[in-house]
């Protein structure tokens, strides 16, 4: 039985061994102490699936940072929306609908916690099982294509999501789901915030 909780700082080690395998050659050292400092910031939403007494996936939200330079020209309440960092699951545990429940809980909790309105993540156009979940599944939306985004050089769609929380719209009337991905942990910690242009692809 899978089991999505809020993630401890005790849960850390399992969940930085469970990201290695979900994202090999990453530095383990520069995720451990990663997870284990956003177990200790407000800004930060993990959740854990344990399955059997051990966490199998994991998902960590947070604000949606601007860098310092930019133009401050968008709305004041546009500028703090959720972002999904990381999601994960580990091989054995796939195509169970973990992920799913993990970003259920997670954008849950960024409404229920933060009011956000908005949620984001980059991923990988070669991820096309993170990129079936989001569309087919999570509902989100293509933006921008943020050029070289990823540490190897490949780049990230831009994708977003209206959480239901101030939407209008009668047919959304229940958490959905998303999920994302993130340079690594060796990244400065702040996020290029991109145009928006919602298309339909
Ligand atoms: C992407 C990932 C999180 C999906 O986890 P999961 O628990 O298997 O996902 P779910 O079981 O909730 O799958 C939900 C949907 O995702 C899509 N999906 C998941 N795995 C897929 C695959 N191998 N191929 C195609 N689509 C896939 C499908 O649309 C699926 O719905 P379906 O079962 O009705 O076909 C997992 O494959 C993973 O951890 N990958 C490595 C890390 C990663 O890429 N994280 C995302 C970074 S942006």
């Amino acid at each position: 039985m899978v089991c999505i909780r809020k993630a401890t700082l005790a849960d850390v080690p399992e969940i930085t061994a469970c990201y290695l395998v979900c994202s090999p050659g990453e530095d383990p050292d520069a995720f451990l102490s990663y997870f284990n400092d956003s177990m200790l910031s407000p800004v930060r939403v993990v959740f854990a699936a344990e399955y059997d007494g051990h966490i199998v996936g994991y998902v960590l939200a947070k604000i949606f940072e601007e860098e310092e330079d930019e133009e401050e020209d968008a709305a004041e309440e546009e500028d703090i929306q959720g972002y999904i960092e990381y999601l994960g699951v580990h091989p054995t545990y796939r195509k169970l609908g973990i992920a799913t429940k993990l970003m259920n809980a997670a954008q849950n909790a960024l409404v229920q916690e933060y009011g956000f309105e908005y949620v984001y993540l980059h991923v990988r156009p070669s991820n096309h099982a993170a990129i079936s979940l989001y569309t087919k599944l999570l509902g989100y939306k293509f933006g921008d294509t943020a050029a070289e985004f990823y540490y190897d050089g490949e780049d990230a769609y831009l994708m977003r999501k209206q959480l239901p929380g101030k939407q209008t719209d009668h047919l959304v009337l229940e958490f959905s789901h998303g999920g994302g991905c993130f340079r690594g942990a060796g990244h400065t910690g702040k996020y290029v915030r991109h145009n928006y242009n919602v298309s339909n692809g």
